[in-house]
């Protein structure tokens, strides 16, 4: 009997998929197919695959062709596949002519031509191309141009800013005005990357006007706001969510489900810092934001995906850097039933950019930059045990934020990488703030 085995993605299966495979059954008597893991494509660079792992497989299953499917997971499984199952002959098509030929050390190599005029890249960039607008500061919106390229499901075809200069970057085929509401008209939704104050009414506007949003957080600097934009987007079946990378990174949502299935035991304490001496450079954004409007809402980020949003007590301590509304430093104690947490921020203080998680069992940590990370580490008493974790991240997570929101839209169904309640706990905490700031 001849084995046969391929390789692939088969997201939203096609003609040329088709083709594909039953030129490799014909090949041989039994065929298997390998279909590739979110992770994996992940890794490979691959982020924009719309249909889940499960999706995929059962596509491939149904076309009757292939013996037995499995799943690909792992750089270099090919050889061990190969071995395993006895492969005769891998095959793939021509698109990848010459980067297996080192599989002919164990088994037939053999490039099937490929199918041409279809492919899932070009179906899926025409299901959905989410027109998108940008609004608010004009340095990070060009890095969110560029990271948006990586992404097809989104095609950003409009900026409002009052500096006409961008074009200069961005090049012209991009729609500009300085006029926030002729942007809407353009776009199906837009990304706000503005001061938190202007939040609120650029959220709004574009919600009113029956656009999608993806904006920083805070979405709002007062509770009542909040619950505002949330109702407007639930009454007209829109979706706002917050652009928060961290929260999109495969390394941070990993952490997060190892702290859930109890991997360092109870936790008890949570300890995020984040700080820049030069805001504009670090985080993008001017000089005019607060160390807590900076980096706050993603320092919360943790606490509250960890420990939840009932503590008992918080506990602000705060340093000003001499302008109005503008703290240098910012450090803020919570309280839980049987937990603790602290937040560090700053903005012209600089501090060591950690995350620590301290449980029962062991500790997480998660070295500078944590926000943007591909790293992190389980520590226990016995070092012998300490566990390391790498999921690669390409950029800065903007891409993956961008993957989400298209995704949200696609199925109507709001993102649920940060829920509702943390979303209106970081605000209830930066109105506080500012209340305390007016009254100080
Ligand atoms: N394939 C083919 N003809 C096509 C498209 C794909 O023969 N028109 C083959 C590929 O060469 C590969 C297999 O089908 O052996 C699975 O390919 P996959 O990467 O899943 O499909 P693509 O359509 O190429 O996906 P993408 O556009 O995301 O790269």
């Amino acid at each position: 009997m001849i084995k046969v085995i391929t390789y692939g993605t088969y997201d939203l299966l096609h003609y040329g998929h088709l083709r594909l495979l039953e030129r490799a059954k014909a090949l041989g008597d039994y065929l298997i197919v390998g279909v590739t893991a979110d992770d994996f494509d992940k890794i490979r660079g691959k982020i924009n695959v719309q249909q889940s792992l499960e999706e995929r497989v059962a596509a491939v299953q149904a076309t009757g062709i292939a013996d037995k499917v499995i799943i690909e997971e792992y750089e270099g499984q090919k050889i061990d596949d190969i071995r395993k199952y006895g492969i005769d002959i891998f095959t793939v098509g021509s698109d990848w002519v010459g980067v297996f030929d080192y599989l002919n050390e164990y088994c037939k190599v053999v490039y099937l031509p490929r199918t041409d005029g279809v492919s899932s890249s070009e179906i899926r960039a025409k299901n959905a191309s989410l027109r998108l607008g940008m609004v608010g500061y004009a340095p990070f919106l060009r890095k969110f141009y560029y990271e948006s390229k990586f992404v097809n499901a989104v095609d950003v075809t409009g900026i409002c800013v009052p500096e006409a200069g961008v074009l200069d970057y961005l090049g012209t085929e991009i729609f500009y005005t300085t006029e926030y509401e002729k942007l809407l008209e353009t776009v199906d939704s837009v990304y706000i990357h503005a001061h938190p104050l202007e939040h609120y009414s650029l959220c709004k506007k574009a919600l009113m006007a029956g656009k999608h949003v993806m904006c920083e957080s805070p979405l709002a600097m007062t509770i009542d706001e909040c619950n505002d934009l949330l109702a407007l987007a639930q009454q007209r079946r829109l979706i706002i969510m917050e652009a928060t990378r961290t929260a999109y990174i495969t390394a941070y949502a990993r952490m997060l489900l190892l702290l859930k299935g109890g991997k360092i035991g109870k936790v008890v304490s949570v300890d995020a810092t984040c700080t820049s001496l030069s805001s504009s450079e670090q985080i993008g954004r001017s000089k005019q934001w607060g160390s807590l409007e900076a980096w706050g809402p993603t320092t919360m980020l943790p606490v509250f995906q960890i420990l939840g949003t009932d503590y008992i007590s918080k506990n602000i301590f705060s340093i000003n850097n001499g302008m109005e509304h503008n703290d240098a430093f910012t450090k803020i104690n919570f309280t839980y039933p049987s937990a603790t947490a602290t937040i560090k921020v700053g903005n012209g203080v600089k501090s060591e950019g950690e995350l620590i998680v301290s449980g029962t069992k062991g500790y997480v940590y998660i070295p500078a930059p944590w926000w943007k990370t591909e790293y992190f580490e389980i520590r226990f008493e016995n070092q012998a045990n300490n566990k390391r974790y790498f999921y690669q991240v390409d950029g800065e997570g903007i891409r993956y934020e961008l993957v989400a929101l298209a995704n949200a839209v696609r199925n109507n169904m709001p993102d649920y990488y940060i829920s509702r309640n943390v979303s209106l706990a970081i605000v209830s905490i930066m109105q506080d703030f500012r209340r305390n700031q007016e009254n100080a």
